[in-house]
């Protein structure tokens, strides 16, 4: 789609496609923030972006030298799409690791609010430290989507808080003059049962306690001693990597996550010297044939958005990924109905378990 914005055309696209075409590589709370600062003038060179999931924001305003906090691999890869298909040279827009502690300093933060608002409080943090005193920081977000929460988590970090009128149902919050605050610890700690429990950066899915479809899967999971090869695709926290080494310590085991807040927990959480670690977005560094047991609580929520088709793109690459024989092991909630999905790519698909809620399919 095209986007105009001072005098300059910008075809902007997502990635992953979608065939689905009510979903969109920026909203209007992206255009809102870029006619506020048009209209107020208060573009400035080196801006520092968050949650620009598409690239949109840092390929318009590329020739300000934005820095870019990239917390997906496919969002670093969206951004990298969009810089070269409008011509961008990448080396304007720097990138900045979730974690990172920032080694310049910034006269203006641009945050598209997440839907998680303890991912919105490691940000703040995140920031907090290096803004100048006259900082702004300018959130972004879509009025049905706000939290009196979000204001309350700003007003720690900020004295002026103020809300801007709606624009095209988005709103802005813009934040000025910060508050002295101590940096701190940004991690959740869940537990399986009483013996394990699992650490977490704000953000990591199922924050609050271990998910219940994923409790619903560690408990129908069968890893045998034969799978010395086994891939836990989309692992967030690595608890399900955990409950495969339970019942085969010998395994070498494979942890694929495209969010980088994941990959990091999971290297708190899974101490072995045969768990290996990937912070990507698909199984392009897996030769086809590899592994016996792949298994996946997989993900069908992006922030706001539900899209079933990035799963089955991941489900596709494990067919090429798995060996003859080999077994994939999943969970979904039943209301998805993947069984006609999962059929078309697995000669064999046995429902093993269901409650309820959720569903235990094995693919052979
Ligand atoms: C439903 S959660 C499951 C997390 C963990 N396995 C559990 O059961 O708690 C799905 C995970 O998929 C990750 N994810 C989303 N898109 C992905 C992709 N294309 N490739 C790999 N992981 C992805 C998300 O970051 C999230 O951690």
């Amino acid at each position: 789609m095209n986007f105009f914005f001072k005098d300059s055309k910008y075809s902007i696209v997502r990635y992953p496609t979608s065939d689905n075409k009510s979903l969109q590589a920026w909203s209007a709370a992206d255009e809102h923030l870029l006619k506020y600062l048009s209209d107020h003038q208060a573009l400035s060179q080196h801006p520092i972006l968050y949650n620009d999931r598409f690239g949109f924001l840092s390929t318009v305003l590329s020739e300000f030298n934005p820095s870019t906090v990239v917390n997906f691999k496919s969002q670093e890869k969206a951004i990298e799409l969009n810089a070269s298909k409008n011509g961008v040279d990448l080396k304007n827009i720097s990138k900045i690791e979730p974690l990172d502690t920032l080694s310049k300093s910034f006269d203006l933060a641009l945050i598209k609010i997440p839907k998680s608002l303890d991912l919105f409080r490691l940000q703040l943090d995140q920031i907090h430290q290096s803004l100048n005193e006259d900082a702004t920081v300018i959130c972004s977000f879509m009025t049905k989507y706000f939290s009196r929460k979000t204001i309350e988590i700003a007003e720690k970090y900020f004295e002026q808080c103020e809300q801007t009128r709606a624009w095209k149902k988005s709103r802005l919050l813009i934040l000025k003059k910060k508050k002295k605050v101590d940096p701190t610890l940004h991690i959740n700690t869940v537990s399986i049962d009483k013996t394990k429990s699992f650490k977490q950066y704000f953000g990591v899915f199922s924050a609050k306690n271990i998910d219940y479809a994923t409790q619903f899967f560690a408990t129908n999971m069968d890893v045998q001693t034969t799978d010395n090869k086994i891939l836990d695709l989309a692992s967030g926290n690595g608890v399900l990597a955990h409950v495969a080494l339970s019942k085969n310590p010998n395994a070498e085991i494979h942890l694929v996550d495209d969010s980088f807040l994941a990959v990091e927990s999971s290297k708190i959480n899974i101490d072995s010297k045969n768990a290996h670690f990937y912070f990507s977005d698909d199984l392009s560094a897996f030769q086809s044939n590899t592994f016996d047991l792949v298994i996946s609580n997989p993900p069908f929520h992006f922030e706001f958005e539900t899209n079933i088709e990035i799963a089955l793109n991941l489900f596709a690459e494990v067919k090429r990924c798995l060996k003859k024989g080999g077994v994939f092991q999943l969970v979904t909630s039943n209301h998805l109905n993947l069984k006609t999905h999962l059929f078309k790519l697995f000669h064999k698909v046995k429902l093993v378990a269901q409650n309820d809620k959720f569903v235990v399919y094995h693919c052979q």
